[in-house]
């Protein structure tokens, strides 16, 4: 598939991705994960730094090569992705939430391995694993943003769907609640997106200005359409 022209319309823009999916440990071997492979958030990096900006990648548990150029900081943990996140936050003029993160995490680690039998008394019984919330990064960026326009604030929803309520009818109450510039809409299923190369995506602007579908198309082509859509909110915004 084609891919837009490396123009350099971002040259020295200074984007922050994250990508991929935190895991939040339960004990030594095992942890709470997600589906998300990195592969939207890479693309989105690698076409960023193609088109001239400055790349910092926050990875999650990502089993892809680094694109040239881009700079990948390795975290597991949706804590440890807020901390590097928050870091960078003056650094960034665009910001990329790409990343699945996890809501919930175990609220106690258990140091050795949780046996099958943990309860000798009741040696059929299964635990009960308690969770807590997991700070909401991108919303955290959205309120030490404040009044400020940079930088431009980039959110994903993956939805499903549900009965009575369209995935772009989530993904704009979803908008409206996160006070993002931008969010990137897709449609998630076992069978739909993850780990595929093909995506199709509606990405919806809080300004009211019309959306705009993309794909089904390459994640290289999708993250052009992104990057189009932060560069006009951006230079909107400086206008
Ligand atoms: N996100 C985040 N921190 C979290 C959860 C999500 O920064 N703890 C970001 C994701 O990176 C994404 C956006 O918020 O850019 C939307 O994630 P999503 O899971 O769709 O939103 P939630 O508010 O968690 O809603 P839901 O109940 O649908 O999971
Ligand atoms: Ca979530």
């Amino acid at each position: 598939t084609a891919v837009a022209s490396d123009r350099g319309d971002y040259a020295g823009v200074r984007v922050l991705i994250t990508a991929g999916g935190t895991r939040e440990p339960l004990d030594p071997v095992r942890f709470l994960g997600n589906r998300s492979s990195g592969k939207q958030g890479y693309a989105v990096a690698a076409r960023a730094a193609a088109r001239g900006a400055h790349v910092r990648v926050v990875s999650a548990n990502v089993a892809l090569p680094a694109p040239a150029g881009v700079e990948v900081t390795a975290v597991g943990t949706a804590l440890e992705m807020q901390a590097s996140v928050r870091a960078d936050l003056g650094w960034a003029d665009v910001v990329v939430m790409a990343a699945a993160v996890a809501d919930f995490r175990p609220a106690a680690y258990v140091e050795s391995k949780i046996k099958k039998t943990h309860d000798p008394a009741d040696p059929e019984a299964a635990p009960v694993i308690e969770l807590v919330r997991n700070p909401d990064i991108l919303a955290g960026l959205v309120a030490e943003r404040g009044d400020a326009s940079t930088p431009v604030i980039v959110g994903f929803a993956a939805e499903t769907g549900e009965p009575g309520r369209s995935v772009l009818a989530l993904g704009a109450e979803k908008l409206a609640r996160k006070g993002c510039d931008l969010l990137v809409v897709n449609e998630v299923g076992v069978d739909k997106t993850f780990g595929l190369d093909d995506n199709t995506v509606h990405i919806l602007r809080r300004d009211g200005q019309p959306g705009i579908q993309a794909g089904p198309a390459s994640k290289a082509v999708i993250a052009d359409a992104i990057l189009d859509a932060a560069r006009d909110v951006r230079l909107g915004s400086l206008a």
